[in-house]
């Protein structure tokens, strides 16, 4: 989860992102390896316009077009559709995909750098960072499904990571997008958040740095704007050296990082998320529930949820015979084994056919995107299972 690179981010200010003028993810990151793509735009029912991406043929062609089963890959936190392509096209999910025969769908989440536009509001008002991960379940998921199935005439596979993971889930389990949706692999997944190791996180959450954030009138949450700096600084001297080590002490102990892919997916993370958001997973951190947003007094909980306390997600209503893949870490500090066997333990009635665990011992938050041995231990079973479905 992106928490991780926020607090990453503290720390990697140096090496940290700009945010100059974008060409956008084609040009700038696919077609230079070789792939073809197109960029989308589609308009949410709440008016943010986000982009996608389109990588629908491998590099080596495929004859028709009409066995091509299109997957719509979902980022986490703080984090951007680049995420899944950033290690060499061998190794990269996107890409491995798209060899594979897929058409992939790039999601980039709203507030990111290539999803800042709405039809009425601009980044800078306060109103367009006026939502949690609520909104993402409520509006960008269904959205997506029907923007991808209204291109391609087919029901869509999903692959989200960490938030990206959450989101899904909790727009299914409201009856949305499942009824468009082929199948769903979810990578270090994260509902339940009460077991969460990580030091850092659980520091800032407690100390809720994001409703201090809030009382300041800091509606965009990104480490590398000035006020959020200044809220948090000098954790580490060393750019390079310091940055690697805190993205281990943030998200678990990953295993097969390569130190020149690390510093490459650095010069496009973190991303801008809003501060309600972080606010809101701080609140499952200390709830230990998967809620909707509190807003900290009955009276304004009334007005937006018709009660006192925000209604809870109920993760059995996701239709059972909905074919699911998880894949989680034993050393992922963010989406921790007691918390992933509790939503699980939720999905109990789920039709035992229809739902595929794995557990990589060595795993941990980033290694799920950014391993360099992730194509052999995750992509290959996740591949096969979208085959099967
Ligand atoms: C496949 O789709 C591409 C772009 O949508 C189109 O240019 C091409 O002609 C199609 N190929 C076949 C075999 O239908
Ligand atoms: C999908 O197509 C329908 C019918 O053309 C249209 O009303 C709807 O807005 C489209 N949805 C998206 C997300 O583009
Ligand atoms: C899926 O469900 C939505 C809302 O429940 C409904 O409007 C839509 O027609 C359904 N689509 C299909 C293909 O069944
Ligand atoms: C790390 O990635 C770089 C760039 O893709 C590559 O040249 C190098 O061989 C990789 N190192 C390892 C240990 O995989
Ligand atoms: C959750 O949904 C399931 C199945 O739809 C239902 O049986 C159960 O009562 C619900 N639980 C709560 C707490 O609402």
């Amino acid at each position: 989860m992106g928490w991780s690179w926020w607090l990453g981010s503290v720390v990697c200010i140096l090496v940290a992102i700009s945010h100059g003028g974008a060409a956008g993810v084609c040009e700038e990151v696919i077609k230079p390896k070789g792939y073809q793509c197109q960029e989308h735009t589609m308009t949410t029912k709440d008016g943010y316009i986000l982009s996608l991406q389109r990588i629908s043929q491998g590099r080596t062609p495929t004859p028709s077009n009409h066995t091509r089963q299109p997957v719509l890959l979902q980022h986490g936190l703080t984090m951007d559709g680049v995420s899944w392509l950033i290690s060499p096209p061998g190794e990269s999910l996107a890409f491995v995909l798209a060899d594979n025969g897929f058409d992939v769908w790039i999601s980039n989440t709203r507030g990111t750098k290539w999803s800042r536009k709405h039809t009425t509001l601009d980044p800078s008002d306060p109103g367009f960072w006026a939502w949690s991960w609520d909104e993402l379940a409520e509006y960008d998921i269904p959205a997506l499904f029907e923007y991808v199935n209204n291109q391609t005439g087919k029901k869509v596979n999903y692959v989200g990571h960490s938030l990206g993971t959450l989101i899904a889930l909790a727009s299914f389990s409201q009856g949305k997008a499942a009824n468009l949706t082929r199948s769903a692999a979810f990578l270090s997944p994260i509902a339940y958040l009460s077991h969460m190791t990580t030091p850092l996180v659980l520091i800032a959450s407690r100390t809720m740095l994001g409703q201090l954030a809030i009382w300041m009138g800091i509606a965009e949450f990104n480490i590398a704007l000035p006020a959020l700096k200044a809220l948090v600084k000098g954790v580490c001297m060393n750019p390079h050296i310091d940055c690697f080590n805190m993205v281990s002490a943030i998200t678990g102990k990953n295993c097969c990082l390569n130190s020149s892919t690390i510093e490459l997916f650095l010069q496009y993370e973190p991303q801008s998320t809003s501060t309600r958001n972080m606010v809101h997973l701080a609140q499952m951190i200390k709830n230990g529930d998967v809620a909707k947003y509190d807003y900290g007094n009955p009276n304004e909980n009334m007005i937006h949820y018709s009660q006192s306390t925000p209604p809870k997600y109920n993760m059995s209503n996701i239709p059972r015979d909905l074919p699911l893949f998880f894949s989680h870490g034993g050393y992922d500090a963010l989406s921790d084994v007691e918390d992933v066997n509790l939503l699980i333990a939720h999905l109990d009635s789920h039709d035992k056919d229809k739902i595929t665990i794995q557990f990589v011992d060595n795993y941990a938050h980033v290694d799920f995107i950014l391993s360099v041995n992730a194509k052999q231990v995750v992509y290959e079973p996740l591949i096969d299972f979208l085959k099967r479905h």
